[in-house]
């Protein structure tokens, strides 16, 4: 049985030690977020686990029910700095090791015409820039010394090859407003890391890679993976990332690609 799911089915034992790691994930309630709260809290991390909605998804109160000590659910909708800020100033104390911006939103990939050429719908864009690109940068400004005060001080977004010159492969047709909030999010990643490497802090981009989530429904694609495949892999990465690699952008299968 490999190590994660024994410590998946033992999870009711699993309990914070004193000296346990703590991660913290935008937008964990569905997808690729929720996905690394379950990986992290079975490694027996602290999880603060944090979400937009008026109440507490279904789905992190289950799985707060599976790891009642280590998942800690918090509101936090990144276009919202109030809420941003009140949240670090109530973790004040609380060393943050791996920060982990996922929040995001893509679009409706069933329809294709706001982010199509002859079609764009530009009251979208604000959006898209105000959550994928925005949202991280203030986030990472408002938890940065959580981050610095802890022993692995490092900081992931979860973006896109799609937002990158340098990506020669298939990527959805159209997207702009996606691909260039992704392409300035990767911008973000690099001005920060130069700013904060005298700190000691690492700061990644990071593309899972095509992942099927829930609100994919039953679409299906070549070279689509499972969440677990994707985020086992991002979570090998950001434990090998080095200061040398701040300002990167790395693939969930540990390639490196530029920008
Ligand atoms: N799936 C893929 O193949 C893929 C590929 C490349 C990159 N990504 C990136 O991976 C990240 C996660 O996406 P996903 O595929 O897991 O989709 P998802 O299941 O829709 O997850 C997106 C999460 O972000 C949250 N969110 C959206 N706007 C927010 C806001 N303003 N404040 C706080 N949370 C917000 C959503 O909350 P609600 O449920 O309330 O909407 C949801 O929890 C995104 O950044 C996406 O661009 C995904």
């Amino acid at each position: 049985m490999r190590l994660t799911t024994l410590a998946a089915a033992l999870s009711v034992f699993v309990v914070a030690s004193a000296d346990a790691k703590t991660v913290l994930i935008t937008g964990s309630n569905s997808g690729i977020g929720l996905e690394f709260a379950k990986q992290y809290a079975s490694k027996g991390w602290d999880v603060i686990a944090t979400h937009r909605r008026s109440a507490a998804p279904e789905s992190l109160s289950a799985l707060h029910g599976q790891y009642p000590n280590l998942i800690h659910i918090e509101t936090m909708d990144v276009t919202n700095h109030e809420q941003i800020d009140a949240l670090a100033t109530k973790l004040e104390g609380t060393a943050i090791d791996v920060l982990i911006s996922n929040a995001g939103i893509t679009g409706d990939f069933r329809n294709p015409a706001p982010q199509s050429f002859g079609t764009l719908d530009y009251d979208q864009w604000e959006n898209f820039m105000r959550i994928n690109a925005l949202g991280g940068l203030k986030v990472a400004e408002a938890f940065v010394n959580h981050v610095k005060a802890s022993e692995d001080k490092t900081i992931v977004s979860i973006s896109s090859l799609a937002g990158t010159f340098g990506f020669k492969g298939p990527t959805m047709p159209g997207g702009y407003w996606y691909k260039s909030s992704k392409a300035t999010l990767n911008m973000y990643v690099k001005v920060i890391a130069s700013d904060l490497k005298k700190d000691g802090v690492i700061i990644a981009s990071l593309s899972p890679g095509q992942v099927k989530v829930e609100k994919m429904g039953d679409v299906s694609f070549p070279g689509l993976i499972e969440p677990q495949e994707s985020i086992s892999g991002m979570i090998s990465v950001i434990e090998g990332l080095t200061l040398e690699d701040s300002g990167t952008l790395f693939s969930y299968d540990g390639s490196q690609h530029p920008f």
